[in-house]
């Protein structure tokens, strides 16, 4: 079977951090309710910090985009800009650790709008990638490039199945908090409907 180059697996962490984001937006929503519980967003943290900021984004940074800039192919405007949409949705992040655990009324306002703010612009960024980045580089690649690419890979985790296996793990964590919000917080919020 032929070797999945460091573009299949990006996009395999892609589909991973997409179940995350609408985990997240179900907890975001349960933190509407009083009774909700705080430990979910101390699981989407771990989640981010150890599949999207130490996995993804560290895979892009210092393998893909280094490379890229190394070939004089990355160092254009709109390479910048991918950089700097991790770097705004760093912010984000900054703003749910800041208002974890989300036990207050204040703390949990900040929650719901840092995680719904970082939902958006991770969505918003990844399809950047997938229309526009990934195609491109896809083209510029060679056989040697893709080789020199695997080779760097496999200096950051690959292959990853433990770090897959506890990234679904912590979905399915984030996911059971977002319910437990909502079944405990069922009757306190009449359903507008
Ligand atoms: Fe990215
Ligand atoms: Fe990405």
């Amino acid at each position: 079977m032929p070797q999945r180059d460091i573009l299949d697996l990006l996009k395999d962490d892609h589909r991973v951090i997409l179940s995350f984001l609408r985990a997240l937006d179900a907890y975001a929503d349960s933190l509407d309710c009083d009774s909700a519980d705080p430990d979910g967003a101390r699981v989407a943290l771990e989640f981010v910090r150890e599949f999207i900021e130490k996995g993804h984004h560290v895979r892009e940074e210092e393998v893909l985009f280094r490379y890229l800039a190394e070939k004089g192919r990355g160092k254009n405007s709109d390479g910048r800009h991918l950089i700097h949409c991790h770097d705004e949705a760093r912010d984000q992040l900054e703003g749910m650790r800041m208002a974890t655990p989300p036990t207050t009324p204040d703390a949990r306002t900040a929650f719901v709008w840092n995680a719904r703010a970082y939902t958006a612009l991770m969505r918003e960024h990844m399809v950047l990638e997938e229309s526009w980045l990934y195609p491109r580089v896809g083209e510029l690649l060679s056989a040697d490039d893709r080789r020199i690419l695997a080779e760097r890979l496999s200096r950051y985790g690959f292959p990853r199945e433990a770090s897959m296996e506890a990234a679904h793990r912590r979905i399915d964590a984030l996911i059971q908090a977002a319910g437990r919000g909502f079944a405990e917080g069922a009757g306190q919020h009449p359903s507008p409907y």
